[in-house]
C-alpha cells in the first residue's frame, strides 16, 4: 500500500552558486547526491531506498523525469501511483533531503529512446533533440505539466528542489546552442526560475553548447583523473562551483555481453578526492533498481539492447541491499558529514522468500491466437500501425521461389523469426547486422511469416530515431534481379497485460513455438524473490498484472527481480511471452540474483582459436608515435587512402607494459572529419580482456568515453584490431582517446596503420 505523505508547509530557503561553492541560505554547501529513479523502484519501496541513501551519508537525491512513461499516448498524462514523481519528491523532503531534478526532455539513462515518447516517430521527418517545431511543442507541453507539479517544490517556496538540469549531455549529440536555449526557456517557462539551472556534459564536450547563464557540470566515472576532468572548466570559469553531475559507480548490462562491475575501492577514492577539493557530486547510480517492463533502451553501434536489471554494480543492489561497496562508501561519507547532518542507521532489507519450482502448463500459441490483422501494401514500421512496443507479425504470400533465392529484410528491428507455411526457417538479430536468409525452393502462394520482436529503442546518439518492426522493405534476391514483396497482413502484439491475459490458454506440452504461457502459484507468505528464467528462451514476464521485465537465454541476466510488494498471500498469476519457446516450462524463485551468466552460444570476443593476423605482407599507410597524456589525439596520414578495412598495429605501450587500451577511436574522412561508425564491425582483435570486466574491442566505437578496449594482462605486444566498414571510404587519419584514468593505462606508443579494400589475411 502506498501511503501518501501529508504535505507540511516548510520554510523557504535559497540555493545558489557562489564563489567556488554552492550556497544554501548563503552558507557553503557540498552536494552529495544519490541518483536513483522512481520508475525503477516499486513505489511501495521508494521510502526505503531514500532512507538507504540517507544512511549512506548523502544529502540529496538526483532524479530524471521520464517523459515517455508519463505520456504514453499523446496528450494523456499519468503522474499517479508508480508515476507519482511529486509524491517521490515529498518523500525525499520528509526525510530531509534535497532533490536535483533532470527533466530532459531527453534523459539517456539506458531507458527506451532516452525517455522520449515513441509516438514522436510517427512523424516521418521528425528530428529529435533539435529545433523541429513539433518536437519543441511537445517538449513544452510535457515541461509545463512537470512545472505544474514540481515548480512549487523549489527550495525558495518551501520545497526541496535545489537545481534543475537542462537537456542531458547534449555535447555528445550535436552542437546547437539555439536548441539548448530553447530547452532552457521551456524549463524556465515551466516555472523553474528561482534555483540554479545547469547543463551536464563530458570534459571533452561541455564547451560545445555551454550557455552563459547556466552552470556547467561534468560527468565521468570511477577511476577518472579528476584534476584532468575539471581542468578546462576551471580555466574558462575559475570561480564556478565544481560538480561531477554523474560519477558512475558501475555500469549497465547489455544482452549478450558480460556483466559490468567497477572496483569499490577506486570508486570511494574518487569520491574522497572530490570531497577533499570541495567538489559536489551525484553518484550515478547509488541505487540502479530494475528497468521493469519494456522500458529498457539500447545502444548503437552495434545495436545492443539493455538487460532489465539495472543493478549497475551500485552501492545499493537491485533489490535494495547494502553491498560491501555501500559500507565502504558509508565509512568515508561519515567522515565528511556536515555538522547538521545526522546519518541514521542502515535500514533493514526487505524479507526474502523462495518459491519452489512449479510448472507453467497453460499455453496460448501465438499463431493460433492472432489478433485482427491490418492490411498494408508496403511494409511499414510498427509505429505506422500505431503500436509502440512488443512484437509484430508481417504475413504475405510468396511467388514461386527457386532454390538459391535470398530473402532480404531491411532493416530488422530488432529480432526476427521467419516461417514459411508454418515451418520455422531461421532468425535474424539486428545486433549482428543479420538481414538475409537463403530460402529453399517454395511453391507459389506459400505463406511467409516474419515475426519481429522490438527490443528497447536506442537511447544514445543519432540512432535514437529508432523505428521498430521492419523499417524499409522485404525483397527476394534472385539471379534475375530483386523483387520487393508487397501486400502484407500485419498483426500487432502489444505488451499490455490485458492483451496477454485475453489469449485462449490450453493445457499443452508442445513448447517450441512462440506462445504465451500461464500458470498460477500459491504463496503462504510474500517477500522479495528472483524468478529464475534460465530454462526459457526470449520474452517478457507479467506477475499479477505487472510486467516485471525481459529475459533472454543468452544472458548475462538469468533471473528477474520480483518485488514482494507485488506478490500476494494465496493465489498469484504468472504470464510469460516466449518468442523462442522454453526448454522446460518451469519457474522457481531464488533468494539470490543471477546476473553474470552468459550462455556458451554467445561469443563476445573477436578472434577465433588459433587465428593469427598476417601483416608481413602488408604495407602500412602510416607509422608513428603517439603522445602520452589524457585527451584526444589526432593523426593525419601523408595522403588519404581508399579502403574498407582498417587495422591498427600497436607496437608498444607508453609505460612499457603488456597492455594496450583505447577508449574511443574515429577514422577521418577526406575532409578530415570523423567518419560515421554506425555500421562498423570489429572483425579481429588479437586480445580482449573479459575476465576482469568487459573490455572488448567494440568499445572503441560505442560512443562512451568511459568504456574501453583492453588487452589481457598476459598477452604481450604487438596488439592489433581490424575494423570493417560497410563500404569503401577515403581515410585520411584517425582520432584516438586513451583511458580517462591518470597516466592513461595501456596508452599505445608506436603504431602502424593499414588501410585495405580487401580483407586482411590470416
Ligand atoms: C550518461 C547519461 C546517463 C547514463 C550514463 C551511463 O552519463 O547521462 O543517463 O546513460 O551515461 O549509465
Amino acid at each position: 500500500m502506498i501511503t501518501s505523505c501529508v504535505e507540511t508547509k516548510r520554510e523557504p530557503h535559497t540555493f545558489s552558486a557562489g564563489d567556488k561553492t554552492f550556497l544554501l541560505d548563503g552558507n557553503p554547501f557540498v552536494i552529495k547526491a544519490a541518483e536513483m529513479h522512481y520508475t525503477r523502484i516499486p513505489a511501495e519501496y521508494w521510502e526505503h531506498r531514500i532512507k538507504m541513501c540517507k544512511a549512506l551519508g548523502m544529502n540529496t537525491i538526483c532524479i530524471y523525469a521520464f517523459w515517455n512513461i508519463h505520456e504514453q499516448k499523446p496528450g494523456i498524462f499519468d503522474f499517479s501511483g508508480q508515476n507519482d514523481i511529486a509524491e517521490f519528491c515529498r518523500l525525499v523532503q520528509k526525510n530531509d533531503m534535497y532533490i536535483i531534478l533532470r527533466p530532459g526532455p531527453y534523459v539517456c539513462s539506458e531507458w527506451e529512446m532516452g525517455g522520449l515518447p515513441w509516438w514522436l516517430l510517427k512523424k516521418d521527418n521528425i528530428q529529435l533533440r533539435t529545433n523541429d517545431s513539433y518536437f519543441l511543442e511537445r517538449t513544452r507541453l510535457f515541461m509545463n505539466k512537470l512545472g505544474e507539479l514540481l515548480a512549487d517544490k523549489q527550495v525558495t517556496r518551501g520545497g526541496n528542489i535545489i537545481m534543475v538540469q537542462v537537456e542531458n549531455e547534449y555535447g555528445a549529440f550535436a552542437v546547437d546552442k539555439g536548441y539548448m536555449a530553447n530547452i532552457r526557456n521551456a524549463v524556465k517557462d515551466a516555472g523553474f526560475t528561482e534555483i540554479p539551472l545547469f547543463q551536464c556534459d563530458w570534459s571533452s564536450t561541455f564547451q560545445l553548447n555551454g550557455l552563459e547563464d547556466l552552470l556547467w557540470t561534468i560527468n565521468f566515472g570511477t577511476g577518472a583523473n579528476i584534476d584532468e576532468q575539471f581542468k578546462k572548466l576551471k580555466e574558462v570559469r575559475p570561480n564556478t562551483p565544481l560538480m561531477c553531475s554523474e560519477f558512475w559507480s558501475g555500469w549497465f548490462d547489455h544482452w549478450g555481453r558480460k556483466h559490468e562491475t567497477r572496483d569499490a575501492e577506486t570508486m570511494v577514492l574518487g569520491i574522497k578526492d572530490m570531497l577533499d577539493r570541495n567538489i559536489s557530486f551525484s553518484l550515478y547510480m547509488t541505487h540502479g533498481g530494475t528497468t521493469f517492463g519494456h522500458w529498457g533502451g539500447a545502444n548503437s553501434p552495434a545495436y545492443s539492447a539493455m538487460c532489465s536489471s539495472y543493478d549497475y554494480d551500485a552501492p545499493i543492489s537491485e533489490a535494495g541491499w547494502a553491498t560491501p561497496k555501500y559500507y565502504k562508501l558509508r565509512e568515508l561519507l561519515m567522515q565528511y558529514a556536515d555538522s547538521s547532518q545526522m546519518i541514521p542507521d542502515v535500514p533493514e532489507a526487505y524479507p526474502l522468500i523462495n518459491i519452489p519450482r512449479f510448472e507453467v502448463n497453460q499455453v496460448a500459441p501465438l499463431f493460433q491466437n492472432l489478433p485482427e490483422p491490418k492490411f498494408s501494401e508496403n511494409i511499414k514500421p510498427m509505429e505506422k500501425f500505431d503500436q509502440g512496443w512488443g512484437a509484430i507479425l508481417y504475413r504475405t504470400s510468396l511467388p514461386k521461389v527457386t532454390e538459391g533465392t535470398t530473402l532480404l529484410i531491411d532493416e530488422v528491428c530488432d529480432w526476427a523469426q521467419i516461417y514459411v507455411d508454418g515451418i520455422f526457417l531461421g532468425c535474424m538479430d539486428r545486433h549482428y547486422g543479420q538481414n538475409t536468409l537463403l530460402l529453399p525452393a517454395l511453391r507459389e502462394g506459400a505463406q511467409l511469416d516474419i515475426l519481429v520482436e522490438a527490443m528497447g529503442r536506442v537511447n544514445f546518439g543519432m540512432a535514437i530515431h529508432d523505428r521498430k518492426g521492419i523499417t524499409q522493405k522485404v525483397e527476394l534476391l534472385t539471379d534475375n534481379g530483386n523483387q520487393e514483396l508487397k501486400n502484407w497482413s500485419v498483426y500487432c502484439f502489444p505488451v499490455d497485460y490485458s492483451f496477454a491475459k485475453s489469449k485462449k490458454y490450453i493445457m499443452e506440452n508442445k513448447l517450441d513455438n512462440p506462445a504465451y504461457y500461464r500458470a498460477t502459484f500459491k504463496l503462504d507468505k510474500v517477500g522479495d524473490v528472483f524468478l529464475n528464467m534460465e530454462t526459457w528462451g526470449k520474452g517478457m514476464v507479467w506477475v499479477n498484472g505487472k510486467n516485471i521485465g525481459r529475459f533472454w537465454r543468452i544472458g548475462p541476466q538469468q533471473t528477474l527481480f520480483m518485488p514482494g510488494c507485488w506478490l500476494k498471500v494465496g493465489q498469484n498469476e504468472i504470464i510469460i511471452f516466449d518468442i523462442l519457446g522454453p526448454n522446460k516450462a518451469v519457474v522457481e524463485g531464488l533468494k539470490e540474483p543471477i546476473l553474470d551468466d552468459l550462455s556458451a552460444e554467445v561469443s563476445t570476443t573477436h578472434r577465433t582459436e588459433g587465428q593469427n593476423l598476417n601483416l608481413q605482407i602488408e604495407k602500412p599507410i602510416a607509422t608513428g608515435v603517439l603522445k602520452q597524456g589524457n585527451g584526444w589525439q589526432e593523426v593525419l596520414f601523408d595522403k588519404a587512402m581508399k579502403g574498407r578495412y582498417f587495422c591498427l598495429l600497436a607496437l608498444d605501450a607508453q609505460n612499457g607494459g603488456n597492455e594496450a587500451a583505447i577508449a574511443e577511436f574515429y577514422l577521418l574522412g577526406e575532409d578530415g572529419k570523423p567518419l560515421p561508425r554506425q555500421h562498423w564491425k570489429i572483425i579481429y582483435a588479437d586480445s580482449e580482456s573479459t575476465c576482469d570486466g568487459n573490455f572488448t574491442a567494440d568499445k572503441i566505437y560505442d560512443l562512451q568515453e568511459s568504456t574501453y578496449w583492453k588487452t589481457s594482462k598476459e598477452d604481450k605486444y604487438p596488439h592489433q584490431f581490424i575494423i570493417a566498414m560497410q563500404d569503401e571510404v577515403m581515410i585520411s587519419g584517425f582520432r584516438i582517446l586513451p583511458r580517462v584514468e591518470e597516466c592513461c593505462p595501456g596508452m599505445i606508443k608506436h603504431y602502424k596503420a593499414y588501410v585495405k579494400s580487401v580483407p586482411f589475411e590470416f
